[in-house]
């Protein structure tokens, strides 16, 4: 039985002292037992936001890691740096730092195989863009994205990861795939990691869906087969974040 996920991204969002005040107020609302919850902030709002959520059961993550272990890299962040901050799960790939920083599948391989070295939880990003959608190479887009992030990295480990299936078309646009749509992303994507590592490794991995989740659409996408919680970003700057965790007790 896979564990349900919702994990906030909290993108270039919150001042630390802000960040101390969101997480503060979500947390006696977002702390359960049966779902794992993270909040993924700017790296600034790393340590006070792991200080505030001390004690609970919520995780910190990271939004993004360098996959080097220390040097010459201006205004990077080093695994190392976020293990001893208190950060136990780390975005890879997010489609806002493949299109914005030219983050490609060669560098997202790297930072992978870096971060689970340290013991940190990569939640992998993958999706396509609108038109890849319209022309019908969604599943071919989205498996090559899958493997070519997963190269080299030894089935003990990629069991570990996290894959968030994010449709471009979808983030910050209120534009939610539908169940089907999303289901069915979700699914290959399965798939596709039972033709890499086989049956185990695929039935334990977590998928998650991301991409205008909301305290409406999260109970039917979390119902799916395949998808195992949300990657939340707008939504997770809100109360409404709680209501998302809490998506059983909503109906
Ligand atoms: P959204 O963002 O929930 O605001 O669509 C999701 C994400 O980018 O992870």
């Amino acid at each position: 039985m896979r564990r349900k996920m919702v994990a906030g991204n909290w993108k270039m969002n919150m001042t630390p002292s802000q960040a101390v005040r969101l997480a503060e107020e979500l947390k006696p609302q977002v702390s359960s037992e049966e779902v794992d919850v993270v909040f993924c902030v700017p790296a600034i709002d790393i340590v006070p936001v792991a200080e505030a959520v001390k004690g609970s059961s919520i995780s910190v993550g990271a939004e993004n890691m360098y996959y080097e272990e220390k040097g010459a890299y201006t205004g990077e962040i080093a695994p190392d740096m976020l293990v001893d901050a208190g950060v136990k799960y780390v975005i890879i790939g997010h489609s806002e730092r493949r299109q914005y920083f030219k983050e490609d599948d060669a560098m997202l391989n790297k930072k992978v195989r870096k971060a689970i070295e340290h013991s940190l939880v990569p939640i992998l990003c993958c999706g396509e863009t609108l038109e890849q959608r319209e022309e019908g190479v969604t599943l071919s887009f989205v498996k090559q994205q899958i493997t070519s992030a997963f190269e080299s990295v030894p089935a003990e480990d990629a069991v570990k990861c996290v894959i968030a299936y994010e449709p471009i078309w979808a983030i910050g646009t209120g534009k939610v795939a539908t169940t089907e749509q999303a289901q069915e992303v979700c699914g290959a994507i399965r798939e596709n990691i039972r033709e890499l590592y086989g049956e185990k490794t695929a039935e334990q991995i977590r998928i998650l869906y991301g991409g205008s989740v909301n305290a409406g659409n999260a109970a039917q996408l979390f119902a799916q087969p395949d998808i195992d919680g949300g990657l939340v970003g707008g939504a997770s700057l809100k109360p409404e974040f709680a209501e998302i965790v809490n998506y059983k007790k909503e109906n």
